[in-house]
């Protein structure tokens, strides 16, 4: 029997490439994440996961491209935890966090570490607290812009020394990295995901990490929270979106693509090297993503309005 239109549709799908839209530079933390999940989706949808780096303006131009694109699965979003506090630090966000998207699941959860140029003089923790109170403004903070993860870990840290550093801003902590290797910039907070190989290298300084408990595959490096700055915190969650309106049937197929993903033993055991693990099963649905993300844009709004950083 001929099936309706729309059901037809959804049995298809896809049919051709789907798009990812990653909302940072190529190369980055966000972008190593994405090309390991969509090298799995592909697989199991049948038709390849095109990833395409839309960086700029703190992954808020990603968003918003993937926000007003056509709501039939073939655009999607994998974004980090700059989704909810973009809804805080953004007076005029071209699109609503909460409405605008239809959440696939949840990813993965990532620590950060501050990290250092080799050559910069202090050799721990309890060394860079006082440089950075002593040198404040002369001292060189990369980050990629107002809304990413690296933006929100330099906040916290400045708001939590009192100090301001000047802030460099870049399309994605990849970039930044090159620059932070090459000596052009003094310190950056980056993700695991792109951190891990350059400390493993000697190539940076790592002085510590934004987690409660240390890193596995990094143990050698304490906690900032054992290291004179007791309650920092910050982990990075990462989730999977498409446009408000995407069919639920094309939603479903999509998670259980991203299911299949997190249960991939290449991406288990890719991440694993990287400091983080696929989030549990449970996570990686669309109402735990919807409800954990308004829970966060909630945890980070009075943070953001505290440190009083704001951007048009
Ligand atoms: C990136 O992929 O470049 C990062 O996730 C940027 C950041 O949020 O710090």
């Amino acid at each position: 029997g001929a099936l309706p239109l729309a059901a037809a549709k959804a049995q298809d799908f896809p049919s051709r490439p789907v798009t990812m839209v990653v909302p940072f530079a190529a190369g980055g933390p966000t972008d190593t994440v994405a090309r390991l999940i969509a090298e799995s989706m592909s697989r199991s949808l049948g038709q390849q996961v095109v990833v395409e780096n839309v960086g700029g303006a703190g992954g808020t131009r990603g968003a918003g491209q993937v926000a007003k694109a056509t709501p039939d699965g073939y655009t999607i979003l994998l974004h980090h935890i700059g989704q909810a506090t973009a809804a805080t630090l953004y007076r005029k966000l071209p699109y609503n966090v909460l409405t605008d998207f239809e959440e696939v699941g949840l990813v993965t959860d990532v620590p950060m570490t501050v990290i250092g140029k080799s050559t910069l003089e202090p050799k721990d923790a309890a060394e860079l607290i006082a440089y950075v109170k002593e040198n404040k403004d002369a001292v060189i903070y990369g980050n990629a812009g107002v809304g990413s993860a690296s933006h929100l870990c330099g906040m916290l840290f400045m708001s939590a020394l009192g100090t301001q550093m000047t802030t460099v801003p870049y399309q994605g902590t990849g970039p930044a990295m090159n620059d932070l290797v090459g000596g052009q910039i003094d310190l950056l907070c980056d993700q695991t995901t792109n951190t891990t190989g350059q400390i493993k290298a000697g190539k940076v300084k790592a002085y510590g990490v934004t987690t409660k408990e240390k890193v596995k595959s990094l143990p050698d490096i304490p906690t900032l929270d054992a290291s004179g700055m007791p309650g920092f915190e910050v982990a990075v969650w990462h989730g999977l979106y498409a446009p408000k309106g995407t069919p639920k049937a094309e939603i479903d197929k999509l998670n259980a693509a991203l299911v299949t993903a997190l249960q991939d033993p290449k991406v288990i055991a890719r991440f694993a090297d990287l400091g983080t693990e696929p989030v549990a099963l449970e996570r990686a649905t669309p109402q735990v993503h919807q409800e954990f993300l308004a829970a966060e844009v909630a945890k980070w709004k009075p943070v953001i309005e505290q440190a009083g950083v704001f951007a048009d």
